[in-house]
């Protein structure tokens, strides 16, 4: 794609896709509890469409309908040997959270994915899973292919999580619905809690007290109707553009608000965006709001610690912010972005210094210095949804032409990113 700087504002008001996160539960979900679930705001990126894939591959009837999904659900004990390996594309959430359910399942399952997956450490869920009595292996290392084949039984565990990861504890809960006895998880830092949030709307007895989680025995659930908020995560690159472009003024609409992922508002308020919430809900569990951002003058600011989990994928984009910022901007406690599609530190790092960016890569996140003009470059997307949104929103600002490679990446999490920029800019 390529891109040439705009000099205008950016103005509408956008409808948000739905969450990626709560898109892949609300399969899972669906899929295991008995009768219908309808989805509706349903995230058709590529990544969601691999979670539908594998359940079918499982035998649950899943419809895409005009305006929602439905999940025929089988039950948790209905699912059934698929005639092929589970491919999960490029989606560390799919085959993370999977592995729990393949766990508990009464025939073998082999699971893999895209080159990015087979590159992804999955000793984070293997050795929980083997505590719980599972039968996992790798066929590479730590990597990916997973062999998964059935036991009698799963165990109870009690998991003090090293890394706080939403994917590693949905995992361990998931498996737990296989489990005869409760599961206890400690967390360091609290993650995204779309799997608890969600099992308590499905009627699974969860509590959860500070950083601690106990799922009990009564597994047994029904459909339900989901209603799936924006996700933030998208809405953070429009929330950027706004703040960056003068003039601008834009209403992202029905944006899912869970406190646990809402660390970019918290942290671009504190660094002076004009922000504000409004129209909020509670849809099964989860909250949502519209939210308003006008262009605002940005300040640097430290970013490390508790808040971290809660804007893990939002770094790269927020350190676009941090280029436009009036000072240094620090981010650390963020070494889990190596880690993810791509490493994101090295990738951020990389790409940024190639429009002028000055910015140094740190061991856990990197040091961001404002400044006022970028020149265009030819960016490397790594094949990394987020690197591309990011840095094509740079190349607004850049002088001259540059050029995203591959962006079409986007269609991971956003189909419709580029359109959508197209219909805010003037
Ligand atoms: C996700 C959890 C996060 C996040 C990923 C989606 C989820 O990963 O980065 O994009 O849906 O549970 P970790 O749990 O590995 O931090």
């Amino acid at each position: 794609m390529k891109i040439k700087k705009y000099e205008g504002k950016l103005k509408g008001v956008i409808n948000i896709p739905g969450d990626k996160s709560i898109s892949h539960r609300s399969i899972m979900f669906g899929s295991l509890a008995k009768g219908e679930t309808k989805i509706y705001n349903y995230l058709l990126g590529e990544d969601c469409k691999s979670t539908i894939s594998c359940f079918k591959k499982l035998g649950v009837n899943i419809k895409l309908n005009e305006d929602n999904v439905t999940v025929e659900g089988v039950g948790l004990y209905g699912l059934s040997k698929p005639d092929e390996m589970l491919y999960v594309g490029n989606s560390g959430t799919t085959i993370r959270l999977m592995s729990g359910i393949l766990a508990g399942q009464q025939f073998e399952t082999l699971i893999s994915g895209d080159s990015s997956i087979q590159k992804r450490p999955m000793d984070r869920i293997m050795t929980p899973l083997k505590m719980m009595g599972a039968d996992i292996e790798s066929l590479n290392g730590i990597y990916p292919p997973l062999r998964i084949k059935p036991v009698n039984n799963l165990r109870n565990i009690k998991y003090h999580q090293k890394t706080s990861s939403a994917q590693v504890k949905s995992c361990i809960l998931l498996a737990g619905m296989y489990s005869q006895k409760p599961v206890k998880i400690v967390q360091p830092k609290i993650s995204r809690d779309h799997t608890e949030r969600m099992m308590q709307y499905f009627g699974i007895p969860l509590i959860v007290q500070g950083n601690e989680i106990l799922m009990e025995t009564s597994k047994y659930i029904v459909g339900k109707e989901i209603f799936v908020p924006g996700d933030i995560s998208t809405a953070a690159f429009y929330m950027t553009a706004a703040l960056l472009f003068e003039g601008s003024e834009v209403v992202l609409k029905n944006v899912g608000i869970n406190p646990t992922r809402t660390g970019i508002v918290d942290i671009y308020k504190k660094m002076g965006a004009d922000i504000t919430l409004e129209n909020y809900q509670i849809r099964n569990n989860e909250p949502s709001a519209d939210i308003i951002v006008r262009h605002s003058k940005l300040k640097g600011i430290e970013i490390k610690g508790e808040i971290i989990p809660k804007l893990i994928d939002e770094i790269p984009i927020i350190a676009a912010a941090a280029a436009f910022a009036e000072g240094t901007t620090v981010i650390k406690n963020a070494a889990e972005l190596k880690v993810k599609e791509t490493n994101r530190i090295s990738a951020v790092v990389t790409e940024m210094k190639k429009m002028g960016i000055d910015i140094q890569e740190l061991d856990d996140g990197m040091v961001i210095n404002g400044c006022e003009k970028l020149k265009s470059a030819t960016i490397d997307s790594y094949d990394d949804h987020r690197i591309a949104m990011t840095m094509s929103i740079l190349a607004m600002k850049a002088e001259g032409e540059s050029e995203i490679l591959n962006s079409h990446c986007v269609n991971i999490s956003n189909p419709d990113f580029y359109d959508t920029i197209k219909s805010l800019c003037y």
